[in-house]
């Protein structure tokens, strides 16, 4: 009888064990040396895993959308256009917290399954100036990553501040701040970090922390970049009483992802979502998302004929692996396999190995082991 079980969500991806045992390390006082230390090596390593010399790192108890909040709240202001390129959900959710706030949006929204090119971006910035620039850089409910370099390349001698939700894919997948000229990355804990969800993190550029010093008061007091600096240099300092256990768990990720190096975390990310697709392309599955656009960190799947979604995602949680089903119009017709954070090699065969006792259970035709095979040419190579 199965019991514990595999989360293959696209987050919150599976937390290893030295991650979870640091969530049981005493609750110590918010400003005492132990949590000051660790907080400033974790901010140290963020800095490291987008490759940032020069900007300001924040860790902030919350979750991916306060991020996406602080993110604008602290770059635009009121009578200021910001210009979203939208390729899914997420997109659509950074208009609504800019229209939440008056501020003036404008989208360029991609087909579901791809992305907004950059001749798009380039033709729209001579339109019309715009004072920030967001993109998603996997939209976790299309799987579809976004070329954030070329968007970077047309963006160069632009005034606009350049905004990435990384939150499917920084720690997973490249994102060189100081080189490509990024000014904010914003994230969360628990999917390229795999520790459990809590945490709004964001890296900012002296360029976007410029910009927040030539505003005034902004709509936000929590989330005002200016009153958690000081906290950030200096965690001994009191601002708002941090989440103290989790902090310690995501300075426990940050050591993990170094020790493995952050190429090759990008290089096992993308070996490993290259393994898992050949398995389901072998096994007659196929992908929402268009070729050019396949994240490393989740795929979106489309079922062959005679498998249906519910039944199928059923037996394989009973099987041990919990994936998502489709969101929006995609409901129904897909499901969503998150293969990011620190998945391992093992536990992507363990997967696959419990995908095709799915498919035998549900009396689908294939041959058997074809799919693991094919995982493990990849992962042999
Ligand atoms: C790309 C992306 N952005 C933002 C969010 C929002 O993050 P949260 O659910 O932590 O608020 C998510 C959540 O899945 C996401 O995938």
């Amino acid at each position: 009888m199965q019991t514990e079980k595999l989360l293959m969500i696209p987050g919150p991806s599976p937390v290893h064990p030295r991650i979870l045992n640091s969530l049981s390390l005493p609750t110590v006082s918010h400003v005492s040396p132990e949590l000051s230390e660790e907080l400033k090596e974790a901010l140290a390593a963020l800095k490291k895993i987008v490759f940032c010399e020069r900007g300001e790192p924040f860790i902030v108890a919350g979750a991916g959308t306060l991020a996406m909040e602080m993110a604008l709240l602290n770059t635009i202001e009121k009578g200021e256009r910001f210009l979203v390129l939208s390729q899914g959900f997420f997109g659509q959710r950074m208009e609504l917290i800019g229209k939440s706030f008056g501020l003036d949006c404008d989208l360029i929204e991609s087909e579901w399954g791809k992305a907004v090119l950059p001749e798009e971006l380039e033709k729209k910035l001579s339109e019309k100036v715009y004072k920030a620039v967001v993109s998603t850089h996997v939209d976790t409910a299309t799987g579809a990553c976004a070329p954030e370099k070329d968007y970077a390349e047309v963006l160069k001698d632009n005034d606009a501040v350049f905004i990435i939700d990384g939150v499917c894919a920084t720690g997973g997948i490249e994102e060189r701040m100081d080189d490509w000229g990024l000014d904010v990355i914003l994230t969360a804990a628990q999917k390229c970090f795999g520790v459990p969800p809590g945490l709004a993190i964001l890296v900012v550029s002296e360029k976007a922390m410029e910009k927040r010093r030539s505003m005034n008061a902004i709509p936000a007091y929590y989330s005002d970049l200016l009153n958690w600096l000081p906290i950030m240099k200096d965690p001994s300092k009191y601002f708002s009483t941090p989440c103290v256990n989790e902090i310690r768990a995501f300075h426990e990720s940050t050591k993990i992802i170094l020790e493995e190096g952050v190429e090759r975390r990008f290089s096992r990310h993308a070996q490993i979502a290259l393994a898992i697709r050949r398995a389901l392309a072998e096994l007659g599955f196929s992908f929402f998302t268009e070729e050019p656009f396949l994240a490393d960190t989740l795929s979106v799947v489309r079922y062959p004929d005679g498998i249906e979604d519910k039944p199928f995602r059923s037996t394989f949680s009973n099987n041990g692996i919990v994936v998502a089903g489709g969101l929006g119009e995609t409901a129904g017709k897909v499901f969503r396999m998150g293969h990011m954070g620190n998945l391992s090699v093992s536990q992507v065969f363990f997967a696959l190995d419990a995908l095709e006792r799915t498919l035998s259970s549900l009396n689908y035709k294939f041959e058997e082991g074809s799919g693991v095979q094919a995982a493990k040419k990849v992962l042999e190579e």
